[in-house]
């Protein structure tokens, strides 16, 4: 019975289970899915994680990459890990630190390059500014004739034109009126044992003569190679025109003195004869032209000797305050009336300030350019006198104009040479008086052509006191 009543009881537990199946069935599938969302979950929460843990460094490397780009150096990155990722932002960093010192390093040395390109500048200025201030020419050609240095007084000197001929070949710049001389120099240079020749040559430039002292020296550089020539000039030509002006004084001083003392006993002798003989050789007539011939040509002798020793013997200037404008209409005036063939035409610049000028020296000086302007016109013709004034540059300028028959351009450089003249009876002391007494007055005098005929002599004056 037992047994029976331990079955029954299972059957019942059976039957009553078997009624709860479907709640503990529906009981372990919400745990089985309450366990599967957690898992899920998790899984996204860790997959999230992750992911961060790679994208933000990445993200992080990509801006600092583009900031490097853009020149932004002093960029650094916190290592956070110890992966992959961490090695890659210390290799990065490590980059940057690189990058700054080696700009840091490419700065310095810039800056260096510059200092060291100031300091060349400054010394090529210096050598530039002694160049261009010592008063010689120079001029330097290198080893294959181009030219390397033309300086200012060479320059001007030379009338060149430096930035149209530095780097060219000298052969082809140098003009041809002077190009073998330079050439004959180079070759006895090249030939010279002390590489090194001097020489005084004369050349012509524009329309003139001018005497240089040439040194022609070889340069060398340590080694002893060839780097070039450089040619140093100076002018002589002022310095020879005063000695020969100053020696042509003393010979007109001397001619003045030996000829004068004989001039009048020659003259009171012959004056002492006619009145002696004359009525005796009334008939003869060659007596009474003899001797008024002898008397005559003597008076022409002393107006020459006069001249002669009025140059030799030029009086120092007394210079007062004086107006160009009025000496000039005076002196125009004069030869006004003596001369009707002639239109002569004042053009006077109002505004000349009143200097200090020898009055009767500067009055020689317009007598004798208008001398020779009357006897350089034949027949009809037109003498101009102008003044003009430069304020800002402080000069006076007068011309003398005509339209004469013109001056050939090889007699322009002797011109005003004492004893120069085309003239039959002329002395050649006019323009040479007129010379002297402009430069005693610290001027300058040129003469130029007129157009369409006939010449024009320049006066340049200082406005200033000196
Ligand atoms: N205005 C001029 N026109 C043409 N030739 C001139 C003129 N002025 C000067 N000359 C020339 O210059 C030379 C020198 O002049 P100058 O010194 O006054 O001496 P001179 O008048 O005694 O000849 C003259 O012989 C002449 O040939
Ligand atoms: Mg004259």
């Amino acid at each position: 019975i037992n047994k029976m009543k331990e079955i029954s009881s299972s059957v019942d537990q059976y039957k009553l289970t078997k009624s709860i199946k479907g709640q503990i069935q529906q009981s372990y599938v919400i745990v089985l899915l309450l366990i599967a969302l957690v898992i899920i979950f998790l899984a996204t929460w860790f997959g999230f994680h992750l992911a961060r843990g790679i994208t933000v460094p990445i993200q992080e490397l990509a801006i600092a990459t583009t900031k490097v780009a853009s020149g932004d150096l002093d960029i650094q990155l916190k290592t956070r890990s110890t992966d992959e990722i961490g090695t890659l932002v210390k290799a990065f960093n490590k980059m940057t630190a690189d990058l700054r010192q080696g700009r840091a390093e490419v700065i310095t040395a810039n800056q260096e390059l510059k200092n060291s390109n100031l300091e060349l500048d400054r010394r090529r200025d210096y050598m530039e500014i002694v160049l261009a201030n010592v008063t010689a020419g120079v001029i330097s050609i290198d080893r294959s004739g181009y030219l390397t240095t033309i300086n200012k007084s060479a320059e001007t000197l030379l009338q060149f034109n430096a930035d149209k001929m530095l780097g060219k070949d000298f052969r082809d710049v140098i003009p041809d009126s002077y190009m073998p001389q330079i050439m004959a120099l180079l070759k006895e240079l090249f030939y010279s044992e002390r590489g090194m020749v001097r020489q005084q040559i004369t050349i012509p430039i524009g329309n003139e003569k001018y005497t240089l002292m040439l040194h022609l020296t070889t340069l060398r550089d340590k080694k002893n190679n060839f780097l070039g020539t450089v040619i140093v000039f100076d002018d002589l030509t002022k310095l020879y025109k005063a000695q020969r002006m100053a020696a042509w004084r003393e010979v007109a001083r001397r001619i003045a003195h030996e000829i004068k003392n004989p001039l009048t006993p020659i003259q009171l002798s012959a004056q002492r004869l006619r009145r002696r003989y004359l009525s005796r050789f009334a008939d003869d007539h060659v007596f009474d032209d003899c001797t008024k011939m002898i008397s005559n040509q003597v008076d022409e002798l002393k107006n020459l000797v006069n001249e002669f020793s009025n140059f030799a013997r030029m009086p120092a200037t007394k210079p007062s305050e004086n107006n160009f404008n009025e000496v000039m209409s005076e002196c125009l005036a004069l030869y006004k009336q003596a001369h009707k063939n002639i239109t002569f035409q004042l053009l006077l610049d109002q505004h000349l300030p009143d200097t200090k000028f020898d009055r009767e020296q500067i009055r020689r000086v317009l007598i004798n350019l208008l001398e020779n302007a009357v006897a350089a016109i034949a027949g009809e013709g037109t003498i101009w006198l102008k003044s003009a004034y430069n304020q800002e540059l402080q000069i006076i300028t007068l011309k003398v104009a005509d339209s004469g028959c013109g001056i050939p351009s090889e007699d322009k450089a002797r011109l005003f040479e004492p004893y120069f003249s085309t003239k039959k009876t002329g002395t050649g002391l006019g323009l040479a008086i007129v010379s002297t007494i402009i430069a005693d007055h610290n001027g300058y005098i040129r003469v130029r052509d007129n157009s369409p005929r006939g010449s024009i002599f320049i006066i340049e004056l200082p406005a200033t006191d000196s």
